[in-house]
């Protein structure tokens, strides 16, 4: 069938959310995706910064195959065998100590909300606190979690979110400190803002936002959704500047395709905020979503991705940067190992975009003007040549 009727099939019958790219993706292999009429894309998108270790990976689809033999889904009324080692990899990889498991990175940000307003009422018998997020933010559709994003678009026909929500200037540490009172019992903020164009936090906002919740008790939440799991090179972003929160969210590539997501919480935190009856899921946390989070941190391990997102993260930089000196239309670069953004001008981002994809480079945007590159972190230098060459075609 042609991509064409594939589409149209697809417009009578999904709510239209979305104004989707003419394309029909069928299969993926390693950093390729294929059309269904067997075209061959570049994929420097990675389904939105998610499949991190390529596509067709033997070694994850055999695990995610077991699971399905074993067993799939048993709720959260019992324990479940890969629960419990992929909870051990998230405690071990993020330095915190208790994990919820979600269906979404959204979910894991009302997990977050919940656990920081719980944190406070525990401490106050108030239900009145307020949680501080960032202008230009992005953590999720759902009520709560629009309520943090900063961004009016977004939030408006939504209206009334959540409330006691009071948004601050992205690194900027008194605009921050300027909204602290008695109330506040959370400050959210992504270590690398990512819908909102790529903006990493310098390290004097990460370190002075720890020191304020320090001061006065309260909970730091890193929304490492999009910027963890490796993308950085580091493993959760916030590692690079030494700084730990009390509540991280995840999701993303921390299932590599398989929804999942979760809010993981220091010890402080877990002993004093939620309990039985608090919070549930019917699905988080599931053998077979959680058979994905195992078997990704340990190929994380086997495969070097680490490693490789700094050295191809270097060579990225590198190159990008030579396209800001060579042409007009790029004016600047921003981001951290493979989480890169351009700054388009002269141009809509989206018409690049668009004209990428006709030349078989698979890109996204961010913000109003950034172009966006979030590929699988198994890219070579070799792939970010390529991907170079298409760009250049596609200005
Ligand atoms: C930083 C961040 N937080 C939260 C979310 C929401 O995650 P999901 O789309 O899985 O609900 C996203 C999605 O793009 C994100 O980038």
């Amino acid at each position: 069938m042609k991509m064409t009727e594939y589409m149209e099939r697809g417009e009578d019958v999904i709510l239209h959310t979305y104004n989707r790219f003419p394309v029909v993706f069928e299969k993926g292999d390693g950093v390729y995706l294929y059309d269904t009429e067997g075209k061959k894309y570049l994929d420097f998108a990675a389904g939105i910064a998610v499949f991190a270790l390529g596509y067709n990976n033997k070694a994850y689809n055999d695990a995610l195959k077991d699971q399905i033999d074993k067993i799939i889904h048993t709720s959260n009324l019992y324990y479940n065998i890969t629960m419990v080692e992929a909870a051990e990899k998230v405690v071990k990889a993020t330095g915190m100590d208790k994990v919820f498991f979600t269906n979404s990175g959204t979910e894991a940000i009302e997990g977050a909300i919940k656990t920081a307003r719980k944190y406070a009422y525990m401490k106050d018998g108030c239900t009145d606190h307020e949680i501080i997020a960032m202008n230009h933010s992005f953590h999720g559709r759902s009520l709560g979690a629009l309520s943090v994003t900063g961004n009016v678009k977004y939030q408006e026909p939504f209206k009334p979110l959540i409330g006691g929500i009071k948004f601050a200037d992205f690194n900027d540490l008194d605009s921050v400190r300027a909204l602290v009172t008695d109330k506040t019992c959370a400050i959210i903020v992504e270590p690398v803002q990512g819908e909102g164009g790529i903006y990493p936090a310098t390290p004097e906002f990460l370190c002075g936002l720890r020191s304020l919740c320090d001061e006065k008790d309260i909970l730091l939440i890193f929304d490492e959704i999009q910027c963890g799991m490796g993308r950085t090179g580091f493993m959760y972003a916030c590692q690079a500047y030494g700084v730990l929160p009390d509540i991280m969210t995840l999701a993303k590539a921390l299932g590599c395709g398989v929804p999942v997501g979760a809010f993981v919480l220091n010890e402080k935190t877990a002993k004093a905020s939620l309990v039985p009856g608090d919070h549930g899921t019917t699905y988080g946390g599931n053998p077979f979503a959680c058979a994905a989070v195992s078997r990704v941190f340990d190929l994380f391990e086997e495969e070097h991705v680490l490693e490789n997102v700094r050295e191809v993260g270097a060579y990225l930089e590198e190159k990008l940067d030579q396209l800001v000196e060579e042409y007009d239309c790029f004016t600047a670069r921003r981001g951290r190992g493979l989480m890169q953004g351009l700054v388009v001008s002269g141009r809509p981002v989206g018409a690049v975009v668009n004209k990428a994809l006709e030349n078989g480079l698979v890109v996204i945007s961010a913000g109003a003007d950034v172009l966006r590159l979030v590929p699988p972190l198994v890219i070579s230098k070799g792939n970010v040549d390529e991907m170079i060459t298409l760009l250049k075609a596609s200005i």
